[in-house]
């Protein structure tokens, strides 16, 4: 990082967001594998949310890689990158009072938990989106673990790439064993016991 680089304070800060928005910010952090219903429940939670006039937004894998992190592919490196920039781009979210669901596989822990470090206390809700590899694999949604299985996708979570399990997540969501219209309701419930909403 270059040295000659000053930080710019501005006077509208966070608090003054948050005040005018009449609600705190922060990121709602939804890992796990692919076919999981990450993006699912983050849609249902910012369409319920947007409905009561909050400010909220969706940073989804799928399409953060069309654009910002299309020069990323799906090494241990390059995964590295994607979570690192949406962890940054999140908090600039954050702190412009902005609710936002980032919905991401973001398979290994510490990239997850150094996010959780950038921010502050109260601003991080990380969320396991649990399922069994199994029922991803057959609801397959993309057509994705079709081709995996065709050889066609090398390194895929789950498959021939690790998924490292949250040990501390805030809230753990069995998408096999309730809908998910009950899993982002839970969300929603964990928002107000926080104080966010
Ligand atoms: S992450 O591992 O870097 O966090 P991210 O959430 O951005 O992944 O993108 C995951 C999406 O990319 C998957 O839902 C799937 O559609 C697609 N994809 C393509 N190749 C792979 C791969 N090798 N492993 C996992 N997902 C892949």
């Amino acid at each position: 990082m270059s040295s000659n680089l000053t930080w710019h304070d501005t006077s509208v800060v966070k608090a003054d967001y948050r005040k005018k928005n009449n609600h705190s910010s922060g990121v709602i952090w939804l890992t796990g594998l692919s076919g999981s219903g990450k993006s699912t429940i983050a849609n249902i939670v910012n369409q319920k949310l947007h409905q009561k006039g909050l400010q909220t937004y969706v940073l989804d894998g799928d399409n953060v890689r069309h654009g910002l992190n299309k020069d990323l592919g799906f090494g241990e490196k390059d995964r590295q990158e994607n979570i690192r920039r949406i962890g940054e781009v999140a908090k600039l979210f954050a702190d412009s009072g902005t609710i936002v669901l980032a919905s991401f596989i973001s398979p290994f822990r510490s990239d997850r938990d150094q996010i959780r470090e950038s921010l502050e206390d109260n601003e991080f809700i990380e969320v396991y989106v649990n399922c069994p590899l199994k029922e991803c694999e057959q609801r397959d949604p993309k057509g994705i673990y079709k081709k995996v299985r065709n050889g066609e996708i090398p390194s895929f979570t789950g498959i021939d790439s690790p998924y490292e399990e949250p040990v501390n997540s805030e809230l753990v969501v069995h998408t096999d064993q309730e809908s998910e219209e009950a899993s982002a309701d839970q969300i929603i419930q964990l928002l107000k016991q926080k104080s966010w909403i």
